[in-house]
């Protein structure tokens, strides 16, 4: 008999999703412990809700799709035309980039287009990664074939490219001495907060350049930036056009976990293998995707308001608010914390030795407090955890009471 077979790649993924595994794990604690008040600042999910000027344009939005004149069926893939322009104008050329609408893509996650963005390429380049890192970008590759297999002893895929992002560093990834062809790069950086200066991108963007090799680089967390020297996105390095994809997101810059809406800048001027990838990526969103709905776009473009840029913004000065309460609160118990700073995302070493997910255990059950566990984004994450500031002000407060209590 014939029988239908699988992808066989996904039988090499270990274990399950990071986040679903902390979220069984918490659930388990929770349903065994019902009295017992968790604050969660595990997963990196936003809790402020949408902002006035959002809920106003999807309030009239939707009034408009219950119109014979405003109604929209399919939209363009790509998306609308008032969402890119808008984009290409406060995210680009007010920072001096020139980004044409034509070359962003409209998409309901970054998640999903760093995980997608693989379609378009060969199932035989190297793929290297930052160690810790972000799991989409090491799953998604294992999923394509490209990662090779996996060895539970190293915690590592043999055919990627394991670049550390650890203290001695300064948790900035050095540029692999091994060919590399497709390089995930992520600032601020998820899991560690860390930034890169624009001499270390200008780096990496004339070794890919030289190279033939394709940067995807990840600024889904670029609002939290308030070092003037620090760049916004990749586009503002001379030469990036030729050599790389950046991915963005509404989630955390704009509360738009649950919404969904995000966008991918693919630059007509980047070419491999005698290809546009901008033509590839668009005829593979035309073919997989029917765009997002138009009133979540109204939303979105509404952050570019005057008054809906100052209503995120104060949003994300709360959630700095946090990450300095965590930071300076962990610091004084004596961790060793970094990141926070430009980044939603303190990266705290754990205390005497102590492995990720002990203490991930530690202070789930003694402190009531959900953080994520540096191991899971990596080999190099072993002996850190990473603490999110997107819960509220007084939680989190509480939280870092909490911890230092229990250190
Ligand atoms: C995280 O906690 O790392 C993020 O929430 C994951 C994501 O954005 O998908």
């Amino acid at each position: 008999m014939h029988m239908t077979t699988i992808n066989r790649n996904y039988l090499k993924l270990p274990g399950s999703y990071l986040f679903s595994e902390i979220a069984r794990r918490v659930s388990v604690y929770a349903d065994a412990n019902p009295d017992k008040k968790l604050i969660r600042l595990g997963i990196g999910d936003v809790t402020r809700p949408l902002v006035p000027a959002v809920t106003a344009a999807m309030h009239a939005a939707v009034d408009e799709m219950a119109t014979a004149e405003g109604f929209h069926g399919y939209g363009p893939e790509q998306g609308y035309d008032f969402l890119r322009e808008a984009i290409a104008a406060h995210d680009y050329h007010a920072r001096g980039v020139e980004i044409d609408p034509s070359e962003i893509f409209v998409s309901d996650g970054a998640k999903s287009d760093c995980g997608n963005i693989g379609d378009i390429f060969g199932t035989d380049n190297v793929v290297a990664v930052c160690d810790p890192v972000y799991p989409v970008y090491v799953d998604t590759n294992a999923m394509a074939g490209r990662a090779g297999d996996f060895s539970e002893e190293t915690g590592k895929w043999n055919r990627l490219v394991y670049m550390p992002c650890v203290a001695e560093n300064g948790f900035a990834p050095a540029i692999p001495e091994e060919k590399a062809d497709l390089v995930y790069l992520c600032f601020p950086n998820n899991p560690t907060g860390a930034v890169a200066t624009r001499a270390q991108l200008q780096a990496w963007v004339d070794w890919a350049n030289a190279n033939g090799s394709v940067i995807l680089f990840d600024s889904a967390y670029e609002a939290f930036i308030s070092d003037p020297e620090i760049p916004h996105t990749i586009f503002e390095i001379p030469g990036a056009k030729t050599c790389a994809i950046e991915f963005r997101s509404f989630s955390k810059t704009a509360g738009f976990t649950g919404t969904r809406c995000a966008y991918t800048v693919v630059p007509k001027a980047l070419e491999r293998d005698g290809a546009s990838l901008n033509a590839l990526w668009n005829r593979r969103q035309c073919t997989k995707f029917n765009g997002v709905p138009y009133v979540v776009q109204r939303g979105a473009a509404a952050i570019y308001t005057p008054e809906g840029h100052a209503q995120v913004m104060e949003n994300i000065a709360f959630y700095k608010r946090n990450a300095k309460v965590i930071f300076d609160g962990l610091k004084a118990a004596g961790l060793t914390v970094s990141g926070g700073e430009n980044s939603p995302y303190v990266w705290a070493k754990t205390p005497d030795g102590m492995g990720s997910w002990e203490f991930f255990d530690k202070l789930l059950h003694q402190a009531n407090v959900v953080t994520t566990p540096g191991a899971g984004f990596g080999p190099s994450g072993e002996g850190y955890i990473r603490l999110t500031a997107f819960g509220g002000a007084d939680a989190t407060v509480e939280a870092v009471e909490r911890i230092c209590k229990v250190l």
